[in-house]
C-alpha cells in the first residue's frame, strides 16, 4: 500500500471529522492516552502547518500534531493515530518521524516530550532519540495536564500531584538530538529504555499499596 505522508494544510480540512472519529474510537477501546479533540482544533493545527497527515486513496489513515507549551520551551507530538486497518505496517513510525522533523524545523531549541502507555509509541520515541524521564522534567503548563482530564486514570495523576501515573514520560532535546538512524544506537537506547521500564514497574508496584486503583490496573483487575 502506498501512503502519502505530508504536512497537512487547508486542503485536508475535510478529513478533520474522520480523524476525530478515529481518535474517539481508539480512546474508547484503550481508555487512556488520547486527548479528545474537536474538528475545529484539528483544522487549526492544519492551518498553522503543525500537523502531519497520512493519506491512502483519498482516505485519511493517520495523523499527528504539534503542540507547544511554556512559550517555545516545550513541544509535544500529540494525537498520534493510525487507522486500525493500517496498523503494524510501520506507518506510525513514519508519521512520528515526519512530525519529529517538522518539530525540529519549527522549534529547534525546544524540548520535545510525550507521555504514553503504548509500547509501540515508546519504541518509536526511543528510536527517535527520546529518553525516559520522571514527570518532574516535563512541562509545568497546566493546559498540557488538562489534556489528561479525559483519561480514565486521571484520578491517579491528581492524587499523586502530577508526580506519576500509568503513562511513561519521555523527552528529547531538539537542540541536541543524539546520533541516531544508526541501528546499533537504536538498539542500545531501546535496551536501556526497557531496563528503565522494568525498574519503574517495581517502583510503581511498591507505591501501588498506597493507591488501590493503581494496584488493580497493575494486576489487570476490573
Ligand atoms: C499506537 C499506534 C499509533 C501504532 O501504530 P502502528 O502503525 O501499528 O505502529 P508501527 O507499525 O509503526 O510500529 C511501531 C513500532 O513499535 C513496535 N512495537 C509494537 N508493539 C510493541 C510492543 N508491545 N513492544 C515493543 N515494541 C512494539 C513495532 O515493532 C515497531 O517498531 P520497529 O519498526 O522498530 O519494529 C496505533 O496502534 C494506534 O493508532 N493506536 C490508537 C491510538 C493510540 O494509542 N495512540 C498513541 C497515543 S500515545
Amino acid at each position: 500500500m502506498q501512503f502519502s505522508i505530508t504536512v497537512a494544510n487547508s486542503s485536508h480540512y475535510q478529513f478533520a471529522e474522520a480523524i476525530c472519529t478515529m481518535m474517539a474510537e481508539a480512546a474508547k477501546t484503550r481508555g487512556t492516552g488520547i486527548a479528545q479533540r474537536t474538528p475545529d482544533y484539528i483544522q487549526q493545527k492544519m492551518k498553522e502547518g503543525k500537523a502531519i497527515i497520512a493519506m491512502a486513496d483519498n482516505i485519511a489513515v493517520g495523523f499527528c500534531y504539534i503542540e507547544s507549551w511554556e512559550g517555545l520551551k516545550y513541544v509535544a507530538n500529540s494525537g498520534l493515530i493510525v487507522h486500525p486497518d493500517y496498523r503494524k505496517t510501520g506507518l506510525a513510525k513514519r508519521i512520528k518521524k515526519a512530525t519529529f522533523d517538522l518539530s525540529k524545523k519549527k522549534f529547534p531549541n525546544a524540548k520535545l516530550f510525550g507521555i504514553t502507555t503504548s509500547m509501540s509509541v515508546m519504541k518509536i520515541n526511543s528510536d527517535l532519540g527520546y529518553r525516559p524521564v520522571t514527570f518532574s522534567e516535563l512541562t509545568k503548563d497546566e493546559n498540557f495536564w488538562k489534556g489528561c482530564m479525559s483519561c480514565t486514570n486521571y484520578d491517579i495523576l491528581k492524587r499523586t500531584n502530577k508526580t506519576m501515573c500509568i503513562c511513561t514520560g519521555m523527552i528529547c532535546d531538539l537542540s541536541n538530538v543524539p546520533e541516531k538512524n544508526i541501528k546499533q544506537n537504536e538498539k542500545k537506547m531501546w535496551e536501556k529504555f526497557t531496563r528503565f521500564i522494568t525498574l519503574r514497574k517495581i517502583k510503581i508496584q511498591k507505591k501501588a499499596k498506597q493507591y488501590p486503583k493503581l494496584n488493580k490496573i497493575i494486576n489487570n483487575e476490573k
